[in-house]
């Protein structure tokens, strides 16, 4: 740290990183993340865009340590399907990671929104995460928290790559045989072993790559089950892949092999990603493309994508709330998106809703290591909440006539 750099910290009270924040103009809110909100930023002087996850201090609750992590592992990584490292800075409130923006959206909603989608254009997008994640066990990282949210396109163009995001939760392993026992990942998407505790390991990405696979084939999600509780029970030691055939009398034999392979409970019967990078169907030879399946999709589709929207919305105004509580400092300047409007009609709703007890308070169970049992009490109040809201909606939307509830077809 230059002298410079030190004596203006010690007069405006900033770290001395924070002086790069003046490289960047910030934009609109891209997403909403665990601990803060992602933005689109300019590099000052230049039309390069970037995307910035502004991280609250406060909101970690002591596990500074985990950010920093995150940066590390990000670092190292350098593939065509993992988001891009740039820079990271701080303030007293506040880190921020740069990172390569993608513009393309989320993969589930970019599936939706084509004309057609074919086993094949499905085996492309599985190959591509199948690709950094073999890239990423090679270096005994394991993510922990694949699911569409994290993978994102990096244009708009219709053969865009994918890219894997968030390493948020992501983990060194230091020896081979080594089993991680904080629970990890996010409900729908994570192993059983990582709810049983009883130690997980690479195999768990693959079991969230056997998820992603099976709803990016159909539109809904595998299991039937809301709780953890009901999840275990579920996913039972005889557990079997239910492929309905209302769903998928058109899907060939090699994808629900494939996906039966992967969502194997016992973790080491799991396929390698090293692999699945060799199996016919994920290398595009065993993966059809006569047959357009995105009408299917579409309808296991339609109820989640209103669920999921909900609880998304009232993350980013929960998100956007802390942010704003979290700028006593006058660091940030006035944001220019407007934050009126419909956030603040879901916050509302969210606060009224949350005397009510749900059922669905273990809806998610994303919990990052080293969180203090304080911190996961506020944040599954947060979740309690977003669940409250998206079921009213939810049902809100069952009234009208058109049915939309085929998310769970039996
Ligand atoms: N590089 C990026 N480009 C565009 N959008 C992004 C980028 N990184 C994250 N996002 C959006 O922000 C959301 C939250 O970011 P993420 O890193 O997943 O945070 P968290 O660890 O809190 O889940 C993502 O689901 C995505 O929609
Ligand atoms: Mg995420």
């Amino acid at each position: 740290m230059s002298s410079i750099q030190s004596f203006l910290g010690k007069v405006t009270g900033q770290p001395s990183s924070y002086s790069k924040k003046h490289n960047y103009t910030f934009g609109k809110v891209l997403g909403a993340g665990t601990f803060g909100v992602v933005r689109v930023a300019r590099i000052s002087g230049s039309k390069d865009e970037v995307a910035v996850k502004i991280i609250l201090k406060k909101a970690l609750k002591g596990n500074e340590e985990m950010v920093l992590e995150e940066i590390k592992m990000l670092q190292k990584l350098h593939h065509a399907h993992i988001v891009e490292f740039k820079d990271w800075f701080e303030s007293r409130d506040k880190f921020y990671i740069v990172t390569q923006l993608a513009t393309g959206g989320e993969l589930f909603d970019r599936i939706i929104d084509r004309g057609r989608f074919t086993e094949e254009d499905a085996s492309k997008c599985i190959r591509d995460i199948v690709d950094a994640v073999a890239y990423i066990h090679g270096q005994d990282i394991v993510h922990r928290d694949l699911k569409p949210e994290n993978l994102l396109y990096v244009t708009k163009e219709k053969d865009s790559d994918l890219v894997l995001a968030d390493f948020g939760i992501a983990k060194l392993v230091t020896s081979p045989d080594e089993k991680l026992t904080t629970m990890a990942g996010s409900f729908g998407y994570a192993a059983p072993e990582i709810f049983l505790g009883t130690g997980h390991g690479k195999p768990c990405d693959i079991w969230s790559l056997g998820v992603i696979s099976y709803t990016v084939l159909s539109g809904y999600s595998p299991f039937r089950a809301e709780t953890v509780d009901e999840f275990l029970e579920e996913v039972d030691e005889n557990y079997q892949v239910v492929f309905h055939t209302r769903y998928w009398k058109h899907v060939s034999t090699a994808a629900k092999e494939l996906i039966s392979r992967m969502m194997q409970v016992n973790p080491d019967k799991r396929p390698t990603a090293d692999e699945l990078l060799r199996d016919p169907w994920i290398t595009g030879e065993a993966a059809e493309d006569t047959h357009d399946l995105l009408p299917t999709i579409r309808t296991g589709f339609n109820a989640r994508t209103k669920f999921r929207l909900a609880i998304e919305a009232v993350k980013l105004a929960n998100r956007i709330k802390a942010l704003e509580m979290g700028d006593e400092g006058k660091e940030e300047e006035a944001d220019p998106d407007s934050r009126e409007g419909p956030l603040q009609y879901f916050h509302h709703s969210a606060t009224t809703g949350s005397t009510s007890s749900s059922s669905s308070s273990t809806t998610q169970t994303s919990t990052h290591p080293g969180t203090s049992t304080k911190n996961a009490g506020a944040k599954l109040h947060e979740i309690v909440l977003a669940a409250q809201r998206a079921k009213e909606i939810q049902q809100q939307d069952q009234q009208p006539a058109s049915s939309t509830g085929e998310n769970k077809p039996v």
